[in-house]
């Protein structure tokens, strides 16, 4: 899936800013015609979530309905005309001109409809119905009832009750678009790099939409390098390899892009054209080590959430780069996108700055009771699908995550996660795939799946306040796991709670002084382990979360930053240890 491009060839406008909105706490939206537009509507802005941005409402899952009019600029005539939502969460329902477009489940991934049929030159009403109530069914689950053996009890009480540990932020979250392309058009660009010495080869297949006539042209720039190719168009699909010589490797020290442009052509005359950044690079598992263009990596990193005051999960530009400038300040050189796949400028962010990204499905919570299992799979499917035609091209991609702490019970886990280790596997055969557990030894998946994702909360949930206890418990379960399955192990969370301003001397828990020696104490640890690939602290700063005992303010205050992205100890403590490596 190609993001939204202006060029000579096609042009994009982004619906933003300010929309009408209206909750419908009765539902009574569809009966009442909604669908062709409402009033009583108060104004919201998009994208940001909605559950911050009012005095009422934070709580109210939906349903609840946006509407906006546009008007196509004077040259889209005869255009393919497509209508994009970068993410809504969670089940969204559009209508244009009163006339269905169509729908989609599942938040934090794109979808987009084809409207040309129903768009006019003004005057044009987009209306948006967004249902975030949470159920056992969804992916990921809430609401979820019954024997609590069979899912994560520890959430149960909270509110909302999501099966998850973060606020279940709701609305059109990412950029909602409008693009204009020729009625012959690439519908998709796919690279994978490889080298030999000093000689890259970028493979590149094209996907392209209408006549069969004509040629594709690639052209590739970057680091005194520009070749063109043409191969003509006999097929839906067309593929090309393009060597580059003394090419110029991407990696985290050297994050070198080449601009690749594909053009269609037809009678001498380009009709389509797209422009993509790609980075030569190989990430493979060899032995007990992660190797990035043959050379053995380490991650030392976090996971994170996409979470600010105000927005809650809405895209916030700044924020990202933020972000990343305390990454780099900290010494970070990865993250994980716990617990759903993250904006794409995030990602093209990281490609340019260099940072090493896991990709994470927004399976979180799973359990594996038969009521709802089937759509529960095949909502992870479609979310493995959505993810890698999304950020297939990304050089700071480097591994999969299929899903976060699955409550893991035979007999239905390992075949249900088979099929996702497959389908990623199929999809995309040059990246790792992994899932994040909590079960450890007792994850039958470890044993079919490439790399070892464990999270531990020794010194935390299990004997709090007793380090030593930990570090030892830690040590040796490390070191069976790695016995029992033979694989490198990336240690994913691992944290304590520190209110802000909290001090302990000796250290106690929720004090800055605890959290950060239970960091500096597993990082030591984990450094002592050969076969231990990396260290992704949980969580680079405080998010929100739902109300619980456990969460004083519906915070988690595990982040070495705070919300507002101020360090706490820990943050200058890593530092130290992290900058020794950059
Ligand atoms: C889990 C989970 C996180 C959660 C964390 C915590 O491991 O994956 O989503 O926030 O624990 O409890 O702090």
């Amino acid at each position: 899936m190609l993001y939204p491009q202006s060029n000579l060839y096609r042009q994009t406008i982004e619906l933003a800013d300010f929309w009408d909105f209206c909750f419908d706490p009765n539902d009574v939206g569809i009966q009442n015609g909604w669908q062709k537009g409402f009033t009583d509507a108060r104004p919201i802005a998009v994208p940001a979530s909605w559950n911050d941005q009012f005095e009422d409402g934070r709580d109210f899952l939906g349903p609840a309905w946006y509407q906006t009019s546009f008007d196509l600029p004077w040259s889209w005539d005869e255009k393919r005309i497509v209508l994009r939502f970068g993410s809504v969460n969670y089940l969204a329902e559009v209508w244009l001109n009163g006339q269905s477009l169509g729908s989609h489940e599942g938040g934090h991934l794109p979808f987009e409809f084809d409207a040309t049929s129903w768009v006019k030159q003004s005057g044009n009403l987009l209306v948006v119905r967004v249902d975030g109530r949470l159920a056992f069914d969804h992916v990921p689950p809430g609401n979820v009832t019954g024997d609590a053996a069979d899912f994560f009890a520890s959430h149960a009480g909270n509110f909302p009750q999501a099966q998850f540990d973060f606020f279940p932020y709701c609305g059109i979250q990412r950029p909602v678009m409008l693009y204009a392309t020729s009625q012959n058009y690439l519908r998709d660009i796919a690279v994978d790099t490889q080298f030999q010495d000093l000689l890259g080869k970028i493979h590149v297949r094209v996907e392209r939409v209408g006549e069969a006539s004509g040629i594709a042209r690639f052209h590739l720039l970057g680091y005194g390098h520009h070749s063109t190719r043409e191969i003509p168009l006999s097929n839906e699909s067309v593929e090309v390899d393009i060597d580059v010589p003394s090419v110029m490797l991407w990696s985290p020290k050297n994050p070198n892009l080449y601009d690749l442009s594909v053009e269609l052509v037809r009678n001498g005359n380009v009709i389509d054209a797209y422009t993509l950044k790609v980075g030569v690079r190989t990430i493979e598992i060899v032995g007990d080590q992660l190797l990035l263009n043959d050379e053995p990596i380490y991650l030392n990193g976090f996971g994170r959430h996409e979470d600010f005051p105000v927005v809650g999960r809405g895209y916030l530009p700044a924020l990202i780069v933020k972000d990343y400038a305390l990454m780099q300040w900290i010494g970070a050189n990865s993250f994980r996108t716990s617990h759903y796949p993250y904006s794409e400028q995030m990602l093209d962010l990281a490609d340019q700055l260099g940072i090493l990204v896991i990709d994470e499905t927004p399976a979180v919570g799973l359990y594996f009771r038969e009521d709802g299992l089937e759509k529960r799979g095949a909502l992870c499917q479609q979310y493995v699908r959505e993810m890698i035609a999304r950020d297939k091209n990304h050089p700071s991609v480097i591994m999969w995550s299929v899903a976060n702490e699955p409550h893991s019970t035979p007999p239905h886990t390992r075949p249900f996660f088979e099929e996702l280790y497959h389908e990623a596997k199929t999809l995309d055969s040059t990246r790792p795939v992994t899932l994040v557990s909590f079960l450890g030894a007792g994850e039958e998946a470890f044993a079919f799946y490439d790399l070892i994702c464990l999270n531990r909360y020794l010194g935390w949930y299990v004997g709090p306040g007793k380090l030593d206890e930990a570090l030892s418990t830690l040590s040796v379960e490390l070191d069976s796991l790695h016995e029992k399955f033979n694989k490198p192990i990336l240690l994913a969370e691992f944290g304590a709670d520190a209110i802000p301003g909290h001090h302990a001397q000796p250290p106690e828990m929720f004090s800055e002084e605890y959290q950060t020696e239970l960091i500096v104490r597993y990082i030591e640890l984990l450094r002592q382990k050969s076969y231990v690939v990396g260290e992704h602290i949980w969580n680079m700063c405080d998010f929100k979360t739902s109300q619980g005992v456990t969460r004083a303010g519906a915070l988690n205050y595990k982040g070495v930053f705070t919300r507002d992205r101020r360090p706490k100890l820990a943050a200058h403590r890593v530092r130290e240890l992290w900058q020794k490596n950059t």
